[in-house]
């Protein structure tokens, strides 16, 4: 079961003086959502700490981009290669535009989509502040707009771009609530903002426009369809090329600790079934009985997170339309039971 945070102030309200001792059990500050933490928040990050931050696909965990520490940090406490590049969050596209080239493509997609959960990899501009570790060697930069107010009023108080990548383990289930960071992380963060549950509950689309013909690097919250209606067909990277595209796109990543079995029918004796559609009595957990690909987008990793139990042999997880958001269910699905 996905356990509840442990606090200091157990039954206090969430809101004065309170609020500012909230720790997890791993001594990190729980940041709940009002003015006095927001700059709390800011401060650690502007003094090159670390914070985890809900966006409205997944948690973050964010650090100062133009500070090389920080950026360290971020890879150190993610355990993640530092091939893997970082995607870079600004507050709105002229910040954006100040640290890549935007060609017409990627103005036309930012009209449409930003804020929110598309992110472009773009051309790094020969002054761009960002620093050179968060591209890992790349000439190009991963940027994104979120559309959260918490993420929002972060990047506009701490006043500077925030690389984040998911706030969990390097291989693990991306995060959807405070308590999967503070299951998946360990001490060596410096705060956790709490803002509830992500809506959209997958991480975003990655394209890549720094070459002539775009290309969808991973499948996410805005629908491939979505893109293609703006600006026309997408190449998809299968990430088989000689030096794939998207360092990130591990065949083996997101991965529960128990085994998953994918087009399940039914689950096996000692199974947990994960479900989608009403024509099953679920016994465990359902993505969405309406077969709503957004909803089952949004439940996707909670419901792994709580699936991912010792006392089930593995997890049966029934068939997931492949059109929509549920391009992008299967390939985190299919990215899980990967063994390599
Ligand atoms: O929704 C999201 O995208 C979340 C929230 C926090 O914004 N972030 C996230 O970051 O999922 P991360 O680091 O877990 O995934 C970033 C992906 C990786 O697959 C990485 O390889 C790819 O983006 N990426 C980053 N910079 C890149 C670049 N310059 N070229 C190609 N791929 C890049
Ligand atoms: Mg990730």
């Amino acid at each position: 079961m996905v356990q509840s945070l442990s606090r200091t102030e157990s039954k206090e309200p969430l809101a004065g003086p309170a609020a500012l001792s909230l720790v997890t059990r791993k001594g990190i500050p729980l940041l709940k959502e009002n003015t006095e933490n927001l700059t709390k928040a800011a401060t650690i990050i502007s003094e090159g700490g670390l914070v985890a931050f809900p966006t409205e696909t997944v948690y973050g965990l964010g650090g100062d981009a133009t500070n090389d520490d920080a950026i360290a940090g971020i890879f150190e406490a993610k355990g993640r290669p530092r091939f893997n590049p970082l995607i870079i969050h600004f507050a709105d596209v002229e910040s954006a535009a100040a640290s890549v080239f935007f060609n017409e493509q990627a103005e036309a997609l930012a009209r449409v989509f930003w804020p929110g959960a598309l992110t472009m990899v773009l051309k790094r501009r020969p002054d761009c502040p960002v620093s050179l570790l968060a591209s890992a060697g790349l000439d190009t930069l991963a940027v994104r707009v979120p559309n959260h107010p918490l993420a929002h009023a972060l990047l506009k108080a701490a006043n500077t771009p925030i690389a984040a990548p998911s706030a969990n383990r390097s291989g693990h289930i991306s995060p959807t609530m405070a308590a999967h960071v503070e299951e998946s992380l360990g001490d060596d963060i410096d705060a956790i903002l709490d803002g509830g549950p992500c809506a959209i509950g997958l991480e975003s689309t990655v394209i890549d426009l720094s070459t002539d013909s775009p290309t969808l690097l991973r499948p996410g919250g805005v629908s491939r369809e979505d893109i293609e209606a703006v600006i026309g067909p997408l190449q998809v990277s299968d990430g088989s090329e000689e030096k794939p595209r998207s360092p990130g796109m591990l065949k083996r990543h997101y991965a529960p600790m128990i085994p998953l079995r994918l087009n399940a029918e039914k689950p096996e004796p000692g199974e947990a079934l994960l479900a989608f559609g009403s024509d099953v009595s679920a016994r465990h957990a359902n993505l969405s009985r309406s077969g709503d690909l957004v909803e089952a987008a949004a439940n996707l990793f909670a419901m792994l997170h709580m699936l991912d139990q010792p006392g089930f042999k593995g997890i049966a997880v029934m068939t997931i339309p492949d059109t929509g958001l549920g391009l992008a269910i299967n390939d985190r699905l299919k990215r899980a039971v990967s063994s390599s």
